[in-house]
């Protein structure tokens, strides 16, 4: 496992998605509340690129909190930014990596290794 230096915090606008490609892994970068979230950049279903979906946060089922989400652009398949879980679809799940900030907010994201 290691991290990398990807972008700046503030290169990373709401509601974004970046395409970065790590160490042999495409990986949907954004930033929701000012938290740089991670995920595996392919669709569990048709393997379509997430970057290219509609990012945006809605109510958590009975609490206050807000969940961010991205819905893919092929087939509107909605999946967590949190935990890659895939709505309807207790099977399914999309690999999650890493995020953290430098004291100077660089974002840097952890990956398992070529292709892992
Ligand atoms: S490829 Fe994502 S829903 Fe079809």
């Amino acid at each position: 496992m290691q991290y990398y230096r990807v972008l700046h915090l503030d290169d990373l606008h709401l509601g974004q998605g970046h395409r970065i490609d790590l160490d042999g892994h495409a990986i949907l970068l954004t930033k929701l509340a000012g938290t740089p979230l991670a995920i595996d950049d392919a669709c569990p279903r048709d393997g379509a690129s997430l970057s290219a979906g509609r990012i945006e946060e809605l109510p958590d089922d009975g609490t206050e909190a807000q969940v961010g989400f991205v819905t893919c652009a092929s087939d509107g398949v909605r999946i967590s930014l949190h935990d890659g879980s895939v709505d309807g679809s207790a099977d399914e799940r999309v690999p999650v990596y890493a995020t953290r900030l430098t004291a100077d907010s660089w974002v840097e994201v952890e990956v398992p290794g070529p292709g892992a």
